[in-house]
């Protein structure tokens, strides 16, 4: 398993890792394709990714603190730049020189669409395109993050299997079903077929959301039986 989630494959594409809003004043652990990770908004404002071991202890630096950007570490406060470059290292006093081992290698890291995306290896392609982003006609809705007890091919067959919709999602992107209009589930794995999963709006899975008035989105993705461990 270990060789599998090392492999370039993997290692080589982005994944979306933390809402950008959560990331605010402190750092934040993240746990990626088996390597622990520290996520900051650094000096710039842009979000940094590094390992979440500091150079010199290898104390965690996500339980460390920012101050203006810079994310210290809580072991003996050495300091690092959103670059990765430590810019401190206090014991040994301001006119020292710090040893290329002090920094940090940061991983590839961008916002988009609300969200913290982090690329482990070295981006084989960009993150990906909605072009449904700038079009007015639709909103983005960001649900939050869900920790699902089910194994990953579960989860994305999850998000594959649109004939659930009319049994789970009823107060949301559901309701168009219900009133047995089933054909527009064929019709979207016709469109699968021929065209894959990018989304568009006739297609019923990705048409413009209408929120139902006697339940809210939240409750529509609140824990069911679809995402309960199973016995
Ligand atoms: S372990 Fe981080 S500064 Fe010593």
């Amino acid at each position: 398993m270990t060789d599998f989630v090392q492999s370039a494959a993997l290692k080589n594409c982005w994944y979306p890792v933390i809402d950008s809003a959560d990331l605010v004043d402190s750092p934040v652990a993240i746990r990626l394709l088996d390597e622990d990770l520290v996520i900051w908004r650094s000096e710039t404002g842009a979000v940094a990714v590094a390992p979440d071991r500091c150079p010199h202890r290898e104390a965690p630096l996500s339980i460390g603190s920012l101050e203006n950007g810079v994310l210290s570490c809580a072991y003996h406060g050495w300091d690092f730049g959103g670059d990765g470059r430590c810019v401190s290292i206090p014991s040994s006093g301001s006119e020292a020189t710090i040893p290329p081992a002090a920094h940090l290698s940061c991983r590839s890291a961008e916002e988009r669409y609300g969200l913290v995306w982090v690329c482990p290896g070295t981006p084989d392609v960009p993150i990906p395109e909605i072009a449904q982003e700038a079009d007015p006609a639709f909103r983005r809705i960001n649900t939050g993050v869900e920790a699902w007890a089910v194994s990953t091919p579960r989860m994305v067959d999850n998000f594959l299997d649109v004939s659930h919709f009319p049994y789970v999602h009823t107060g949301t992107f559901g309701g168009a079903f219900l009133a047995g209009q089933f054909s527009a589930v064929a019709a979207f794995f016709a469109a699968l077929r021929s065209q894959g999963m990018r989304s568009g709006r006739r297609r019923p899975c990705y048409r413009p959301i209408q929120i139902g008035s006697d339940q809210t989105e939240e409750q529509d993705h609140a824990p069911s039986r679809q995402n309960q461990p199973r016995r």
